[in-house]
């Protein structure tokens, strides 16, 4: 047996299984012969201890609290970097020289704006529908306005529905919101930056400028660099489960769209403002977190665990630094604010939460900077998508690139009926 190798026993059979080794991380047991040999599939419900791909876009490591994109630490890439070259990186596995950066930047800017169409499409919702509705059923429906980028193998037409996708993701995400609240839809500005051209599209009124806090911007570009990728998280990991049957992009991305729109997932800085105004008064905090301990009343403390980290989520590091600035720099004095604060708190240091590794994720205080840039709640988990369209784009690319791609088609333990015979209705 070589030492790359791990020896599984079972009653009848022991079978010689490879390590795959990465760059960095745990080696993962390649099991991909274990039925051939034993007879016996493996069980891992949600996927906890399962590697469904190899991938070189990001790296964490939970127990540490580290985050790299393409090798850069997340802290790094937020102090020095902007969204757009993030979402360069992201794509093309290196930071983008000038020039490179400038044709990229152009690219996008010359892809943002929308096909009229589509503006039919959506006064089709009714006005209260919510936004990730609305952007889900869109983004679908981008593949049938560009049939010229339908073709999975060619690169080049998978370069070209990244760019759109990308693009279209904030006029499609401000229009729907504009929709919602009887506004007429704003035009994307190419003069503007990404996230200011987003900004404008989603608070400028026809009747005048708009005067925006360039706080604003900056630090709406930073939370989108913190949620660009994520490795294999739920939404990106149904990106490439639907794109692994051969799925065009935009239905990929929109399968994302909404597996990212769960609570569990990115849902969760939308449910983490309802907590924080429903818990409404720092005093209420200590019932709170004794309610999210008592497994009877099926209440979590939204914004607080984490699948992979097991430490500091360390974005939410960053966010949390970032809040109390961008709070302060706009003069909003957001009474939300104390209770996170003191939620936060009271969750560190109480023994369930230490026990069992829970610490604030990314969402927690997310939803705070929203709100305090005049976001509406809805629209929280548009932001996300916004920012992952890049990170989700990625992985469809690579998953198309790299070699050995296969339908992702997971297993079961059946526990239903054993075989039965059919009886007709009137003998039941
Ligand atoms: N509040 C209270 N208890 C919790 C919480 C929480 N937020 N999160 C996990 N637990 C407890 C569970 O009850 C369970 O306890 P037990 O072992 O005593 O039964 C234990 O911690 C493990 O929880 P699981 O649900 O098995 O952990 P899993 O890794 O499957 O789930 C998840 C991770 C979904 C993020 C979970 O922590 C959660 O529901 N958090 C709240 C929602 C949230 O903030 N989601 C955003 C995640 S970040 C993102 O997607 C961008």
């Amino acid at each position: 047996m070589s030492s790359n190798n791990v020896t599984l026993t079972t009653p009848d059979h022991s079978v010689s299984l490879p390590l795959v080794e990465g760059s960095l991380g745990p080696s993962c047991v390649d099991i991909a012969s274990i039925y051939r040999e034993t007879g016996h599939f493996t069980f891992d419900p949600g996927f906890a201890a399962t590697a469904s791909c190899k991938s070189a876009i990001t790296f964490i490591d939970g127990e540490k609290g580290v985050l790299l994109y393409r090798g850069y630490p997340i802290e790094q890439l937020a102090e020095q970097s902007r969204f757009l070259e993030v979402a360069y990186l992201l794509l093309e596995g290196e930071l983008p020289g000038t020039a490179e950066m400038a044709g990229f930047e152009d690219a996008v800017t010359h892809h943002t704006m929308m096909h009229e169409s589509l503006k039919n499409f959506l006064r089709g919702f009714h006005y209260d529908a919510h936004p990730m509705a609305m952007l889900c059923a869109s983004i679908a429906s981008l593949s049938a306005f560009y049939h010229d980028t339908l073709d999975i193998n060619d690169p080049a037409q998978r370069k070209l529905a990244a760019i759109r996708l990308i693009a279209k993701m904030p006029t499609i995400a401000a229009a729907a919101y504009r929709y919602s609240i009887g506004w007429p839809i704003r035009y994307p500005r190419n003069n503007l930056e990404y996230v200011d051209r987003f900004l404008h599209m989603m608070f400028e009124v026809p009747s005048e400028p708009l005067e925006m806090n360039p706080v604003a911007a900056k630090a709406l570009d930073l939370l989108f660099i913190l949620h660009a990728d994520h490795e294999q998280n739920a939404s990106t990991s149904t990106v490439r489960l639907v794109g692994s049957t051969g799925a065009n992009p935009y239905a990929s991305v929109a399968a994302g769209i909404a597996a990212l729109w769960g609570p569990a997932h990115g849902g969760a800085n939308e449910a983490v403002l309802k907590m924080l105004a429903e818990i409404g008064d720092a005093k209420n905090v200590d019932k709170a977190v004794a309610r999210a301990k008592d497994k009877e009343s099926g209440f979590r403390l939204m914004g607080f665990g984490h699948r992979v980290y097991k430490n500091f989520d360390p974005r939410a590091k960053i966010i949390r630094a970032m809040c109390h600035d961008v709070l302060d720099k706009l003069g909003v004095n957001d009474p939300l604010l104390e209770v996170a604060l003191k939620l936060e708190e009271a969750a560190l240091k109480d023994d369930y939460f230490i026990s069992h590794k829970l610490y604030p994720n990314v969402d927690f205080y997310s939803g705070l900077i929203y709100k305090a840039l005049k976001i509406p709640t809805e629209m929280f988990t548009v932001m996300f998508a916004i920012a992952r369209t890049a990170g989700w784009i990625a992985h469809w690319i690579e998953q198309h690139e790299m070699p050995g791609g296969r339908i992702g088609r997971p297993r079961q333990v059946y526990v239903g009926a054993e075989p039965r015979e059919y009886v007709a209705i009137d003998k039941r």
